[in-house]
């Protein structure tokens, strides 16, 4: 049935702009699975919608979240992109999986507890239910590592456990995932408040956005909160502003923050400011030329995502067949 390489999925929401923390935490780690693993990668949009989205704005944001990840270095050729509301089989498996799944379990998601205080006027059963939905894309592709940040473990524990259920009493039927954290940077902090990790919704100066100018970006890297012990160690505990910087610089120079911070040794604040504020912006300008480029062709993007859908229906159907075979679905 599968190839001997493991396979790997993860899916990225099209809501709001994406940031430096899901560049360095998400799209670039994700892209490298592509070599070694048979990789998906999904946009996300029926996980969107659990929070209102304005209706342009999501079509648009999800061409752009697969703009993003090409621009980032994957190759649609290598591996698998696509769109979840393009892949029927999400939805249905996620109902079948919601009859595996109790009420109290649900109940226990971190994220959904946060959410809910979030979004207080609009705590529909979609949001509830997010995590199922989340362990359908998973399980659908006999994904084996599910690469995500610290805050989706809790998600992908929930989606080994339903499947591990199903395969208890129906027979060996899905794949049992495991949730893999990203090591490098996965957890980009806020520049302004460096206790907190990075949002795209909180949004403000301490949130560097990709599309922000170069100018704009090494703005935010140079106003950053650090400290005033006026030393660059590597030390999160204690200096949590100094650490972030050190984390992004040597995820973007692949090295290790503490030997990032042996290069600066004796040196100010400033100086370090600047080599992160200039490795920043090397990265980020042929990002965004490849991404205007991407979006400046629609139909290309849309093509790309058309085949992705493809391939990922040649595997999404039959995991689903075989599922609803076990349950005893009359299918003729
Ligand atoms: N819930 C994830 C997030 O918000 C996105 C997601 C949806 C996902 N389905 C997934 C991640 C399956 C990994 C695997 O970040």
């Amino acid at each position: 049935m599968a190839s001997s390489k493991p396979t790997v999925f993860s899916g990225v929401q099209p809501s709001g702009q994406p940031t430096l923390g899901n560049l360095l935490g998400a799209f670039q780690p994700f892209v490298k699975y592509q070599d070694t693993h048979t990789a998906f990668f999904c946009v996300v949009d029926h996980h969107a919608i659990t929070v209102r989205q304005t209706p342009e704005e999501l079509a648009e944001n999800t061409l752009s979240v697969a703009a993003r990840y090409i621009s980032c270095g994957l190759d649609p050729a290598k591996c698998t992109l696509f769109v979840q509301s393009h892949v029927s089989a999400h939805a249905e498996l996620g109902w079948v999986l919601n009859t595996f799944t109790q009420m109290g379990e649900l109940e226990r998601m971190t994220q959904f507890k946060d959410k809910s205080l979030r979004h207080a006027q609009n705590i529909n059963v979609g949001l509830f239910d997010y995590p199922v939905l989340m362990a359908a894309d998973i399980l659908l592709y006999n994904a084996t590592e599910v690469p995500v940040g610290e805050d989706q473990t809790q998600h992908v524990e929930l989606a080994r456990d339903i499947a591990t259920r199903f395969n208890n009493l129906y027979g060996p039927t899905v794949t049992v995932p495991k949730a893999i954290i990203p090591k490098a940077a996965a957890r980009v902090k806020d520049l302004q408040d460096p206790t907190r990790k990075m949002s795209k919704s909180l949004g403000g100066k301490g949130t560097l956005f990709l599309t922000d100018s170069p100018a704009e970006a090494a703005k935010k890297i140079k106003s950053s909160v650090t400290d005033s012990l006026a030393q660059i160690t590597y030390d999160p505990e204690n200096q949590p502003g100094v650490a972030n910087l050190l984390e992004i610089l040597a995820a973007l120079t692949h090295r290790t923050p503490q030997e990032a911070a042996k290069e600066f040794k004796g040196q100010q604040y400033g100086a370090l400011k600047s080599a992160v504020a200039e490795a920043v912006v090397q990265c980020l300008e042929p990002l965004q030329d490849r991404y205007n480029g991407l979006m400046a062709d629609k139909a290309e993007l849309q093509n790309i995502l058309r085949k992705g859908a493809e391939k990922a229906r040649a595997v999404a159907g039959p995991t689903l067949a075989r599922v609803m075979d076990k349950v005893g679905y009359a299918r003729f």
